[in-house]
């Protein structure tokens, strides 16, 4: 029988984090102040090996799982992430394999991830301007790293790629016309993610976020849009289409149009703990029994009463939240389940 939640929901997409280490600073996700030179990432034997995340992975498809995508952290950081990515490609029922990257290692890795069957990419890249994409960085990387990867991807046929941008007031929603321009230009999917209060270390603050509304405003009054169908249930992002038939947009609209109803993904930590939710505050863990010599049927027994017992609909009761409530909610941090 198929798995389903407190809500119905199915479990059909897993996002699976393989490292909390990334080489960008995001304000919004891992700021440079907290996340310094001190830092301490999970040391190595407490990551999942890759022989754990198949196996979890083979379970996951037995209760409903068909799409797999991998994420940090930065993905590429993960020693030898192409390994991994053969693997999973192996598993009968892994119909989608995909990777949400910042690109920065993309031109070095690319030819490894190809060749070990990885389907799709996704790229974040929030804005054009090199200024102030750097201070959405951390100062770690130029849009030039960025566009090279991009470049590499398109090279090796990762087309049309998918590009993330987060929006946030102030910061970079001045840029967006011209990011949705070049994007339109070569025929790549850009989605505008609105700026979400991940985490407990980005001092979110509502008006910091453009409503998506806005922003399809913003981009039609210069490049005509029309809504679109969506691809499939569950999906995440709202589509919309260029009038004269060059491409699409997506909307990622957490915060002002939830899609909690339709939540089917199951996120994997790189210590091995999964979380129903993006803005969970536990998740239940599965490195323990699995290094002390649990079977595939217990494993799979723990995640069935996890799915089954989930009720997690964040975005949609968010808004119901006080400032206080929502403050004193010690959240699972983005870059350790990877959004
Ligand atoms: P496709 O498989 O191509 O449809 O990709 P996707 O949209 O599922 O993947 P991606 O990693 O690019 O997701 C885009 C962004 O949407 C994430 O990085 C998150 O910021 C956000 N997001 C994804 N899933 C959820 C979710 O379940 N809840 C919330 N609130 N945000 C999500
Ligand atoms: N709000 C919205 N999106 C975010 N991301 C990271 N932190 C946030 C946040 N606070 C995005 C990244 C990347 C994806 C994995 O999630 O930019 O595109
Ligand atoms: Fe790294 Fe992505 Fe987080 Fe930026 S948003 S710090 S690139 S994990
Ligand atoms: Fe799913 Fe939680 Fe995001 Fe709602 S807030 S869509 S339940 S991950």
């Amino acid at each position: 029988m198929t798995l389903k939640d407190q809500y119905e929901r199915p479990l059909r997409d897993l996002r699976i984090s393989v490292t909390d280490r990334c080489n960008f600073r995001c304000p919004y996700c891992m700021p440079a102040e907290i996340f310094g030179e001190r830092y301490q990432f999970l040391p190595k034997p407490q990551l999942l090996t890759f022989e754990e995340i198949a196996r979890l992975t083979r379970i996951l498809v037995r209760l409903g799982a068909v799409k797999a995508r991998l994420t940090g952290g930065e993905p590429l950081l993960r020693q030898d992430i192409e390994e991994l990515v053969a693997m999973l490609a192996a598993i009968e029922g892994v119909d989608d394999l995909a990777m949400t990257t910042n690109a920065y290692l993309l031109p070095q890795k690319l030819d490894a991830l190809k060749a070990a069957g990885l389907k799709r990419l996704t790229i974040s890249l929030d804005t054009l301007d090199d200024e102030i994409f750097r201070r959405m960085n951390g100062g770690r990387s130029g849009v030039d790293k960025v566009l090279a990867g991009i470049a590499a991807a398109e090279a090796a046929g990762y087309t049309p790629l998918k590009i993330n941008a987060v929006v946030q007031r102030g910061v970079n929603d001045h840029t967006l016309v011209e990011l949705a321009r070049f994007f339109k230009e070569r025929g790549h999917i850009l989605r505008f993610i609105e700026y979400m209060d991940v985490g407990n270390k980005n001092g979110w603050r509502m008006d910091e976020v453009v409503p998506s509304a806005e922003i399809v405003e913003r981009i039609h009054a210069e490049l005509p849009l029309e809504p679109a169908a969506g691809n499939y249930f569950g999906e995440v992002a709202r589509r919309y289409r260029y009038v004269d038939g060059g491409g699409e947009i997506g909307l990622i609209s957490s915060v002002t149009q939830p899609f909690c109803g339709s939540c089917t993904r199951m996120r994997l930590s790189p210590e091995g703990r999964i979380f129903t939710c993006l803005f969970a505050v536990e998740g239940t863990d599965l490195r323990g029994p699995l290094r002390a010599g649990a079977a595939d049927d217990e494993i799979e027994a723990i995640i069935r009463a996890t799915w089954g017992a989930r009720i997690d609909r964040y975005s949609e009761i968010r808004s119901s939240l006080t400032d206080e409530v929502r403050d004193r909610r010690k959240k699972v941090e983005m870059y350790h389940i990877g959004g």
